[in-house]
């Protein structure tokens, strides 16, 4: 497996491979691996070739975010790629993706503005700035997104497609540990209690596909069930405890539990379209981000 430092390195070698017409799958990621980025790497083996980055971004995480404290783990995501048969990793400096001087950076486009656009001003203009200055190194035939992110996904479908980039985009189911938490770097986090409150996010996901398949399809519905779960609301939207009634556990805070169209993330009064439930919130000081789409995709 190659290991490329600099972008000009790793757009040789995959050139190379493309001008001889082979087909190259990429996987950028921010390190921490976990099964989650794996099943995005088995998916890129279907190419000639698959390519990894691992590159901790700083442009999309907030002043107030967990930059300086977020897992970097290069040595064993190095092995697990190798591993997983990876033909080459670029691990670009951040000296190298933004030398002194770096000033441009890419406008997102719509979709971005909502969810995770309001509660993470300038996150998507640090994503999407990244993922071109990576898809220029590593000039993919396919690249590979986790729907766990599901607006980044459509955010870099959005801006493939507007910025004519010829690489396809493909989305990857999200990979759950057993009892059901979505796998994220952000997880180890958590403390023993927490981790269990993390749970709510998937159940209340849950309870809104149970609802939607026993024909409930109007969101200020399917809305309210996520709240109940996520804040212990009952039926008249008053919060337990402050009813005076038994408290049970909940998020520390809810920032969005909405069901959108899945497509470009607009409103919806009735699932009559392609949807997706998408819940974030803080649990202690992690953020958790999970959803789930409904209905034919
Ligand atoms: P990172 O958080 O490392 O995630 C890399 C890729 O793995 C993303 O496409 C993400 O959606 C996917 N992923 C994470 N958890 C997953 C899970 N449980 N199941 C399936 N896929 C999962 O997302 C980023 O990095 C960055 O924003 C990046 C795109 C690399 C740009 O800096």
């Amino acid at each position: 497996m190659d290991v490329f430092h600099t972008p000009e390195a790793a757009r040789n070698f995959v050139s190379a491979l493309r001008s001889q017409g082979r087909t190259v799958g990429f996987v950028p990621t921010m390190g921490a691996l976990h099964d989650g980025h794996l099943s995005l790497v088995d998916a890129a083996m279907n190419c000639d070739a698959a390519v990894a980055s691992i590159f901790v971004n700083p442009t999309q995480f907030g002043p107030d975010e967990d930059l300086d404290k977020y897992p970097r783990t290069l040595t064993s995501d190095l092995e697990k790629l190798k591993t997983a048969g990876v033909s080459a990793v670029f691990v670009p400096t951040k000296e190298q993706m933004y030398p002194d001087g770096f000033s441009t950076s890419v406008n997102p486009p719509l979709v971005s503005e909502s969810l995770e656009g309001t509660c993470r001003p300038g996150h998507f203009r640090g994503v999407v700035t990244v993922v071109l200055k990576l898809l220029n190194a590593v000039p993919a035939s396919h690249a590979y997104f986790g729907k766990k992110d599901y607006q980044q996904w459509r955010v870099i479908e959005a801006m493939v497609r507007d910025l004519d980039l010829g690489t396809r985009i493909i989305g990857c189911e999200t990979v759950r540990e057993d009892d059901g938490l979505a796998m994220s770097s952000r997880n180890r986090y958590l403390t023993d209690e927490e981790r269990v409150r993390a749970l709510l996010l998937s159940s209340a996901l849950q309870a809104v596909e149970d609802a939607y398949q026993a024909g409930e399809t109007r969101t200020s519905i399917l809305q309210a069930s996520m709240r109940h779960t996520l804040l212990g609301e009952n039926d008249s939207g008053r919060v337990a405890s402050d009813a005076g009634l038994q408290s049970r556990p909940c998020l520390d805070t809810l920032q969005y539990a909405t069901v959108v169209s899945a497509h470009d993330l607009t409103p919806l009064s009735s699932i009559d379209r392609p949807a997706v439930a998408l819940i974030a919130g803080m649990i202690g000081s992690t953020r958790l981000i999970d959803n789930r789409e409904l209905g034919p995709t």
